[in-house]
């Protein structure tokens, strides 16, 4: 099997070149041989490589950012991805992209499944949303994951800025009013190559997934979790969303209900404390 893989200096991304081997050659490109702003890099690297499933690990993903900078974040998740979808549909290869949680406004009370009405709070949702449905226009085959508060040992992230921070003997206030699922980079890069397989060998369904660890917290939950598991004291207290202004409004519930993925494609995230745990074990910096 031929995967083509973008974003591959990402959270996602650089998780996925080591996992996704197992299911053939993976050519793994980053921006500067692919960018997902430009259509014709873009087509000029599928119809290069000939993949039979493209990987879309690649996105513009500062949430704040956005707010300012919607064209160009639209640009990389929306417009890019429909022209990666426009290429698999006219090679036959299948297309495997995510999006997010913040596709939701969080009003809802209990998990959300993939067939609630989407209702993004900020720009990046809108954008992420925007991708998706361009994705399901296309007529590709296509697996969409939508995913939430991804975290890894390098990069840009909640868990390793709350150790930073800590370290530095800054207090921590965290909200407490955020609902949500800790995904670690390593759990969907684990979870991927069977799923990919199913649904390339025509076993399995293809469509729109949530994928997330199993469980939920809150932010301050989750930044008690990672000082436990670090072994790093700080002073932590919980707020609300109200005293910690955002550029972007964030969804007070995100928790995804991932019973689908469960039953059509038989898998299950680890809970997020042993997504933490594994993370923490591979060594955080
Ligand atoms: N992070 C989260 O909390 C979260 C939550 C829910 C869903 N997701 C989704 O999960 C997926 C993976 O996210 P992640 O956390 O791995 O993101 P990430 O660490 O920010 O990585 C994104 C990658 O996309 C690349 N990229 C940005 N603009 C690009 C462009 N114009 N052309 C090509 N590549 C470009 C970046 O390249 P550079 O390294 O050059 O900047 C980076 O390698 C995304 O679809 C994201 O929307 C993420």
């Amino acid at each position: 099997m031929r995967i083509l893989l973008t974003g591959r200096n990402g959270q996602v991304g650089s998780a996925l070149l080591a996992t996704l081997s197992a299911l053939g050659e993976v050519t793994a490109v980053d921006r500067t041989q692919l960018d997902l702003a430009d259509p014709d890099s873009i087509r000029a690297a599928v119809r290069g490589m000939q993949p039979q499933v493209i990987v879309n690990a690649g996105a513009y993903t500062a949430v704040d950012q956005a707010e300012r900078e919607e064209a160009l974040a639209m640009q990389v998740n929306c417009d890019g991805p429909a022209v990666l979808a426009e290429e698999a549909e006219r090679a036959g290869a299948l297309l495997v992209h995510f999006s997010t949680d913040y596709v939701f406004d969080g009003e809802k009370r209990t998990p959300y499944v993939e067939t609630d009405a989407t209702n993004p709070l900020n720009a990046y949702g809108r954008t992420k949303l925007a991708g998706e449905q361009a994705i399901q226009a296309s007529g590709c085959r296509h697996l969409i994951f939508r995913t939430s508060w991804v975290y890894s040992a390098r990069g840009k992230n909640f868990a390793l800025t709350m150790l930073r921070l800590a370290r530095e003997g800054k207090p921590l206030r965290v909200v407490d009013d955020q609902h949500g699922a800790p995904t670690s980079n390593l759990m969907l890069a684990a979870a991927l190559p069977g799923a990919i397989e199913q649904v390339a060998n025509g076993a399995g369904p293809g469509g729109v997934f949530h994928m997330s660890a199993s469980g939920h917290t809150t932010w301050y939950g989750f930044a008690r979790a990672i000082l436990e598991a670090t072994g790093v004291d700080a002073d932590l207290s919980a707020i609300s969303s109200s005293e910690y202004r955002t550029a972007a409004r964030r969804p007070r519930n995100s928790v995804l209900d991932n019973g689908k993925l469960a039953r059509q494609l038989g898998l299950r995230l680890p809970s997020w404390q042993q997504g933490l745990d594994a993370v923490v074990g591979a060594g955080v910096p």
